[in-house]
């Protein structure tokens, strides 16, 4: 089982951005962690500022691995294109956020991921990613 998790702009600041919302863990730290407790799978991570990255990304590995776990954090709710690109493939691709984007600012309500996502999890903190893998195994 390949699975790789993808987040986009500002998500490699997680540990010192806004930790009332994001919690004060590096992902590197929490990655080690995800990938500790699933032994059995062959986890990627990926992070990019730059939207173009993230499509390209998705492109590349988009028809051969098992599983996308996608933040797309602030493109989530701008990008057409990261929107196609999860249109697009044939893996799998689990919306993911940290925060509960219902719960803030209304420019968050909108998501461009969410209809061709297979599924969407959001607002357990850093443990929405350890569902959306979780999701791929059963
Ligand atoms: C986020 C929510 C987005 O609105 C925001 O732009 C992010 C992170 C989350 O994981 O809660 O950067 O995707």
């Amino acid at each position: 089982m390949r699975i790789i998790i993808i987040n986009g702009p500002n998500l490699n600041l997680l540990g010192k951005r806004e930790p009332e919302v994001y919690g004060a863990e590096t992902f590197e730290d929490y990655f080690s962690k995800l990938q500790f407790k699933f032994k059995d799978v062959e986890l990627e991570y990926f992070q990019s500022n730059i939207e173009g990255e993230l499509i390209s990304k998705i492109q590349e590995i988009g028809f051969t691995y098992d599983g996308i776990v996608l933040n797309a954090a602030a493109y989530t709710h701008t990008s057409v294109g990261i929107g196609d690109a999860v249109k697009a493939v044939t893996t799998p691709v689990i919306e993911v956020h940290i925060s509960n984007t219902h719960r803030r600012e209304e420019f968050r309500h909108v998501s461009y991921i969410s209809a061709p996502a297979s599924g969407v999890i959001l607002g357990f903190g850093l443990k929405s990613y350890d569902l959306a893998i979780e999701s791929f195994l059963f």
